[in-house]
């Protein structure tokens, strides 16, 4: 043959392959409002920049009819490109194909492209689109996760992972996600379970939708598996280019800055928080009222929202939030705002980016149910998280930071380079209500008029010790501060941290309470 019938050869092969599971197929997923694999991946990388790998691999199952069966690129594409002019890795898995079903030679495609992506220290983008382990490759199927897990957890910490949850995954395609470090779900399209509807009918008889076991929304606001929720994949694919655009490209870079802006001019920081301790407020704006550009890019918005984590720039370089939401549950800590935080705290401290801790709240979430869903364990997370993390960490304590809220929110007792508190704060053990009753209850009860005596221990307790200042002249906290000058003093912490160097003891890794 001609190099040219070569080519034309090679080009109507692609087509073919091309075609994933063939029109029907991709009709029927386009009623469901979903892009194909190839064309999620076109979306998400920069114009022109996708290079495929593997387009012709394809399956070698002999059992169940599968010997007669073609799977076009055996339900994966994988390939590099760029985004903002740099460097990915990515996969897309085709639901068209076997329902993007995972046998051996899928698997060795993902973990082919996992590989470079580690090598080449670079992010690696999944999106899953999976009944998970093919069933008619039995254990070759299983052995494909095991895998696939096996690097997610090698990767971990190197380089960042981002996974897209764009239909229905079962079993093993939402492990994978689960060890990623963020999770994105789309309104009605994503589903996440271990066992599906069918399973869950024929062990327990029970009839549930795929919905209501695992949609969008069940992980965005439930579970807290999804860290990013979207009513679109247009949506969607514009939240990861901003969460990227915030990220370094591995662990030993730093994230890219960008030309530093001044936050907008609103109401004044000093005007958003209500000196009493009781009235809320959105300390979304008070994160707001710092960042460049008064810009925020919040995760797991809608989980534990009693707690705010998330990413802003200061001068141009990425920062790390970690804030109490006093409009939730007056901003306490409890099982899954811990989890929430330290996870983050991590992410923020494997990648170097800095922490900056905000922080108003009343303590941990007193209660049976809390007790019971383990607090201990979970609290003692974010205590861990912080005491762990070697990146440069700011606190500025604006209200309340009582008992063990004020030890777990980045004290200086777990290592936090600078603290600053308003002078409003209150540093005390507990609410002055609490600890007047607590104290000096016999006084009260014996008083001739156990209110106003009870009003008078209270002020008592406030002026001795719910102020910051009694911190303050132990060093505990460095200074107080104007509410104006919190960005100023922010940033320049965070400007003289900058070659911090901390020595931590020989080990091979800690045992943080998971
Ligand atoms: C082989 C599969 C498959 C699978 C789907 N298909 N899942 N083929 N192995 N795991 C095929 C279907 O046979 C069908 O093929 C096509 O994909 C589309 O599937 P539908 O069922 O028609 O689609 P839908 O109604 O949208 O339902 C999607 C689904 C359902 C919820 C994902 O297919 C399902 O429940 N699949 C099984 C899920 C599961 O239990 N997987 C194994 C998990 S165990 P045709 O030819 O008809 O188009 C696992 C082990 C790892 O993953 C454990 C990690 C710790």
């Amino acid at each position: 043959m001609s190099l040219r019938s070569n080519i034309l050869d090679l080009r109507k092969r692609k087509q073919e392959v091309q075609k994933g599971g063939g029109d029907e197929a991709i009709e029927k997923q386009a009623q469901m409002g979903k892009l194909t694999a190839r064309e999620r991946i076109l979306a998400i990388l920069d114009e022109n920049s996708f290079h495929e790998y593997d387009l012709f691999v394809e399956h070698t199952a002999r059992d169940f009819g599968m010997e007669t069966k073609v799977l076009h690129g055996d339900g994966v594409i994988i390939g590099t490109g760029t985004i903002f002019n740099k460097p990915v890795c990515i996969f897309a898995q085709d639901f068209t194909v076997a329902g993007g079903s995972l046998g051996q030679m899928h698997a060795r495609k993902i973990t082919k492209i996992m590989d470079h992506a580690l090598k080449m220290r670079v992010p690696l983008i999944g999106i899953n689109d999976s009944g998970g382990a093919r069933i008619q490759e039995g254990v070759n199927s299983l052995a494909g996760y095991g895998e696939i897990f096996f690097r997610n957890t090698l990767a971990s910490g190197v380089i960042p992972q981002i996974s897209v949850i764009l239909g229905p995954c079962a079993g093993g395609a939402v492990y994978s996600p689960a060890l990623t470090d963020f999770v994105f779900v789309v309104e009605n399209i994503s589903k996440m379970f271990i066992t599906g509807p069918s399973v869950i009918k024929s062990v327990l008889g029970e009839d549930i939708s795929m919905e209501e076991l695992g949609g969008a929304r069940v992980h965005a606001e439930i579970t807290g598996n999804a860290h990013f929720y979207a009513m679109s994949e247009m949506e969607c694919f514009d939240q990861i280019k901003s969460l990227i655009s915030y990220i370094p490209w591995n662990n030993k870079e730093k994230a890219q800055a960008v030309p530093p802006k001044l936050p907008k001019k609103g109401k004044g920081i000093d005007k958003l928080v209500p000196a009493d301790p009781r009235i809320p407020y959105d300390m979304r704006e008070i994160i707001k009222s710092i960042t460049d550009g008064s810009e925020f890019l919040e995760i797991m918005e809608h989980f534990a929202p009693n707690i705010i984590i998330g990413f802003g720039r200061l001068e141009g370089e990425t920062v790390g939030f970690v804030a109490n939401q006093p409009l939730v549950l007056a901003g306490v800590l409890d099982c899954d705002s811990s989890d929430k935080a330290a996870r983050f705290i991590r992410y923020c401290d494997s990648f170097n980016i800095p922490i900056v801790t905000l922080e108003d709240l009343p303590g941990y979430l007193p209660g049976v149910d809390q007790e019971h869903a383990g607090v201990i364990r979970h609290g003692a997370k974010i205590l861990y998280a912080y005491s762990e993390a070697t990146v440069p960490k700011v606190t500025v304590i604006l209200r309340k930071a009582y008992g063990g809220g004020y030890i777990a929110m980045n004290s200086r007792h777990l290592r936090a380079d600078f603290v600053f508190a308003w002078p409003g704060a209150e540093i005390a053990v507990m609410g002055p209500e609490g600890a007047a009753n607590i104290v000096f209850r016999k006084e009260i009860m014996e008083a001739e008029d156990p209110e106003a005596m009870r009003q008078q221990k209270i002020q008592e307790y406030k002026e001795k010790f719910a102020n910051p200042y009694v911190a303050a002249a132990k060093g505990y906290i460095d200074e107080v501060i104007e509410p104006a000058e919190t960005r100023h003093r922010i940033l320049h912490a965070l400007k003289v941290s900058k070659n911090k160097s901390v020595f931590l003891p020989d080990k091979k890794h800690g045992i943080p309470p998971f």
